[in-house]
């Protein structure tokens, strides 16, 4: 049938048609709010790049948790910004480290959140690289080590489940087996499986201070003009026992999303990232666009293309707005 039998806009004459057949969905259990921990005390300290966004210390970390819970979000993505770097990352599996302390005062405070933690080295590493590095070079099978490590202390201090970052090669099976040994099959692991080396991870290496202080992640971090090897990482991370992959950057990558969503069965989750944010965030100010409309449609998009899961900054914000 083509026109004038179908007509497409009788679909759209309302509010009330348009929900009735809109597609796809936005609610707040779908998102996950990313937060920074920061040592200190009483420290509330604004992201420049990241305007709205702010790093706390573990005392004043507690009062945003249960804001972004009252918001209607029930998962966290924290991140730990450590005041000691060395070149064994050796404050990242510190038992009363930054992230540590931060997890099992949240778990105290706010015990109905779902708290996952990310499981990476950059910012406690004094070269800023992800993993371990020998001359020029990052070596894969000597960060695992460290990433073990640091994975089975967030999950001692509370963490639900464990989210490796790093892009070593089989580091959610050295992970899993070493959770399974603990007796902590009860954790899970959310996998950044595809995660591009991208340049829309500006902000967030202001805001978590991890930029690399010699060359760059592509040695590790995946190609962006790659897209068959994104649906061969998605396997093998599901092969390697991940329970919810990830796709990043989102907005970048919907095509990506819409793959993997393709080739997998687990739940996917995508990462609207902080460069996506700042730009939103600065064209909104100019007043150059519509933010909040703006906002909407990128969350909406990124579930469209098949991301179960968003995690976003807006996460509370837009909760709260629902
Ligand atoms: C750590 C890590 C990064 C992000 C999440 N985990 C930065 C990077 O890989 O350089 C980026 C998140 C964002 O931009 O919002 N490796």
């Amino acid at each position: 049938m083509s026109f004038p039998e179908s007509r497409p806009r009788r679909l759209r004459a309302s509010a009330a048609i348009r929900n009735l057949v809109g597609e796809t969905t936005l609610t707040p259990c779908k998102l996950i709010q990313p937060v920074f921990v920061v040592e200190g005390n009483n420290v509330t300290d604004p992201i420049s790049a990241m305007q709205g966004q702010s790093r706390y210390s573990v005392d004043r970390i507690t009062d945003h948790c249960k804001e972004v819970a009252e918001a209607g979000v029930s998962t966290i993505l924290l991140f730990g910004i450590p005041d000691h770097k060395d070149e064994n990352a050796s404050a990242a599996y510190a038992e009363d480290g930054i992230v540590q302390r931060a997890v099992s005062a949240i778990k105290k405070s706010t015990p109905e959140l779902l708290v996952m933690t990310d499981v990476c080295l950059c910012a406690y590493m004094s070269h800023g690289h992800c993993g371990v590095v020998e001359g020029d070079t990052i070596h894969n099978d000597a960060t695992l080590d460290l990433l073990v490590k640091t994975a089975l202390s967030h999950a001692s201090a509370g963490a639900d489940f464990v989210a490796p970052s790093d892009m070593m090669d089989g580091r959610v099976l050295a992970i899993r087996d070493m959770l399974d040994d603990a007796s902590r099959t009860d954790v899970g692991i959310i996998s950044y499986a595809v995660k591009y080396a991208s340049a829309f991870y500006g902000p967030f290496r202001e805001a978590a201070d991890c930029a690399p202080q010699f060359g760059d992640r592509r040695t590790y971090q995946m190609d962006p003009a790659n897209a068959r090897e994104a649906e061969r990482v998605a396997i093998l991370a599901e092969e390697e026992g991940a329970d919810i992959l990830m796709v990043k950057p989102a907005m970048p990558s919907l095509d990506i999303i819409h793959r993997v969503r393709n080739v997998s069965r687990l739940p996917l989750a995508a990462y609207h990232v902080s460069g996506e944010y700042a730009m939103i965030e600065a064209a909104g100010a100019k007043g150059w666009i519509d933010r909040d409309a703006v906002v909407r449609e990128a969350l909406l998009s990124i579930r469209r293309a098949g991301a179960d899961i968003i995690i976003t900054y807006y996460a509370k914000e837009f909760a709260r707005s629902m």
